[in-house]
């Protein structure tokens, strides 16, 4: 009886240790997992109030004064900084140094968190839903790296 009630205990903590890492080879999606965290980290100077990146682009030194970046506050507006015209720039800016050519983390790296554990742990985020984590830009994409793109929106 004794033995058996131990087993049962060991189980459900075995479970337990694995629950993390069942959920994180869960596909990550855009709605479960990069909207709350974009909500939480990007939203103060890319939601709607800022301009989209065509307006940007214009005036980019105007805008980055006023602490505005091109808006991204929808799947379709973010996933262009990922694959499609501004391709790469999510993962140019997020990088922590260890993809970009001089080492040096992305511009943007610092709103991940408030601490390096926080920051690491979103930039992980981050990469399970991009998949390929190319720095690369749109006209360098080959078609092979554009397959590894994940991007799932739900
Ligand atoms: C305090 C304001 C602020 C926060 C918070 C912020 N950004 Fe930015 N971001 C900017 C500004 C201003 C620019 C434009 C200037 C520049 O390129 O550095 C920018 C530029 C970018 C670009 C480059 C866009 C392009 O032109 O290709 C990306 C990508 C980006 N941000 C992603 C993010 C993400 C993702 C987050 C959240 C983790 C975030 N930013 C948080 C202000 C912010």
């Amino acid at each position: 009886m004794k033995s058996r009630s131990s087993a049962v205990a060991w189980t459900i903590f075995v479970s337990l240790a694995l629950l993390p890492a069942t959920g994180f080879a869960q596909k990550a999606t855009y709605a479960k997992d990069i909207e709350p965290l974009w909500k939480a980290k990007c939203i103060a100077c890319h939601g709607a109030a800022a301009p989209l990146i065509e307006e940007f682009d214009k005036n980019k030194e105007k805008y980055t004064k006023e602490m505005k970046g091109p808006r991204m506050d929808s799947y379709k507006l973010l996933v262009d900084f990922v694959n499609g015209g501004d391709a790469g720039a999510i993962m140019r800016r997020l990088d922590d140094g260890k993809s970009t050519k001089d080492g040096k983390p992305g511009n943007m790296h610092q709103f991940l968190g408030a601490g390096d554990e926080e920051r690491k742990k979103n930039l992980q985020t981050f990469k399970a839903w991009v998949g390929n984590w190319t720095l690369k830009r749109k006209a360098e994409l080959t078609a092979e790296e554009r397959k590894g793109f994940l991007i799932a929106e739900k």
